[in-house]
């Protein structure tokens, strides 16, 4: 395929992470067409949203065939987990994202581990359990501080935390006895708690090469000061001033090209965009998590300083040519405010209207991405738990964190919560 050809394009997910994803691939001149499955009420003014569940692999497939689809982009982690790249591939339809393989280092917290420690990746110390009886006993033995993690997807909130043995014992309850994360908590992860800094770093990878973008921290507490419960992230902010050149330069050699090396050995060919969470410990930085996909908000963060052609780059991550690609950034920093319902994380919003969303069209700086929205009689209403995120650029940080401000200040729906402090 040549540089000048136009490419129909599938997006897969409904989030501000693919309203962002569906806006810079809408500023591709070799945009064809759009799709968006599910999508929501931003990505409708850029394209068209096909309703269905995006983790169907035979209806994706379908999908992608009846409208010609040269390139699938896939944004969350519950469709790469069930195989739709590999479906897509056996079709011989294009896709960026890894295939089921590849996307256990996610959906397979047990997994991860088993491969880190074989190839030495640094990690914290864990112990696997299917059995609750084997938990208890082992947890009772140690006396440090305890995380316990349902080992398959559950929507970013099947890591608790433990202060002390007790609660890690009722979390493994919670998880093996009362089947509280259903099927992915059936087993577990038991490991050390590590203490230090967090930082994510996203890297595209295309079986070989892998391309590291600029850090984005996301907020990953509810409430201001890091407090109130976990949630997908409130907040984001890119680039990050929290990594030195030498830990980063410890994290690509100790961590992200031993991470490809081992994927290579066990013949997983991983193309897409790959996500490490890591703590900065005293020992060095540790992993935390692998995810297969973008974060939201921090892919907000991130795209909003991209100034080369995604479609360009998506392509030819899932072609296996990374190397060829040339990819430019925007060098102003970009800060991201996620705009929530009421009652998030632990229910959704549903219908209230939303008001004071701006026209910003022609703007390259400010943008409202949708998350949780749809359209009701042609008005935009909440329909998830993080609603909008609003997102701005600009030469400092500050400035940039003022702008995102400004624009959220002038939003309104029912319940509408967000923090105060992204990015100070
Ligand atoms: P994960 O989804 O595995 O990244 O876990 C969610 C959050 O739990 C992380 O962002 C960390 O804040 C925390 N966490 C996970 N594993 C550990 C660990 N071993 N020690 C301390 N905190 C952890
Ligand atoms: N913001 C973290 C995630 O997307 O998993």
């Amino acid at each position: 395929m040549s540089k000048r050809d136009t490419l129909n394009v599938l997006l897969l997910g409904g989030g501000a992470r693919e309203h962002a994803i569906a806006w810079r691939a809408s500023r591709s001149p070799r945009l064809k067409k759009l799709w968006i499955l599910p999508g929501n009420a931003g990505t409708a003014q850029l394209g068209t949203n096909v309703p269905g569940d995006p983790a169907d692999v035979k209806f994706v497939v379908d999908v992608a065939r009846r409208e010609a689809i040269d390139l699938v982009i896939v944004g969350p982690e519950e469709p790469l987990a069930a195989g739709v790249v590999d479906a897509l591939t056996q079709a011989g339809i294009l896709a960026f994202g890894p295939k089921a393989d590849g996307a256990r280092l996610e959906a397979d917290k047990s997994y991860a581990k088993h491969l880190m420690r074989q190839h030495a990746i640094p990690t914290a110390e864990s112990r696997i359990f299917d059995d609750y009886e084997n938990a208890l006993e082992y947890i009772s033995s140690r006396d440090e501080a305890l995380v316990v993690k349902a080992s398959g997807l559950a929507k970013g909130k099947g890591v608790i935390v433990c202060e002390d043995p007790a609660q890690a014992i009722l979390a493994a309850e919670n998880m093996l006895l009362k089947q509280e994360f259903g099927e992915a908590g059936r087993r577990i992860v038991v490991e050390e708690r590590l203490n230090g800094r967090e930082v994510s770093l996203m890297a595209f990878v295309d079986g070989r090469t892998i391309y590291v973008l600029d850090p984005a921290q996301d907020h990953k507490r509810l409430r201001d000061g890091d407090l109130g419960p976990n949630t997908g992230g409130m907040g984001a902010f890119c680039p990050t001033s929290t990594i030195s050149p030498a830990i980063m330069r410890n994290i690509e050699t100790q961590i992200l090209v031993p991470t490809l090396d081992a994927l290579v050995r066990d013949e997983i060919e991983y193309r897409g965009l790959l996500y490490v969470g890591l703590m900065l410990t005293p020992a060095g930085p540790k992993v935390l998590e692998f995810n297969c996909r973008f974060g939201d908000p921090e892919a907000q963060a991130i795209l909003m300083r991209m100034k080369s052609d995604l479609l360009d780059v998506c392509e030819a991550t899932a072609r296996g040519r990374l190397e060829q690609a040339n990819i430019e950034w925007d060098e102003r920093h970009s800060v991201v405010v996620v705009l929530a319902g009421g009652d998030y994380p632990n229910k959704s919003s549903v219908g209230a209207p939303i008001d004071g969303l701006p026209d910003l069209a022609g703007r390259d700086d400010l943008f409202v991405f949708h998350g949780g929205t749809k359209l009701e009689r042609g008005r935009v209403v909440t329909n998830g738990g993080r609603v909008l995120s609003t997102a701005a650029l600009a030469p400092t940080r500050e400035a940039a964190r003022d702008a995102a401000y400004q624009l959220a200040g002038r939003i309104r729906f029912e319940g509408m919560q967000y923090r105060r402090d992204i990015a100070m």
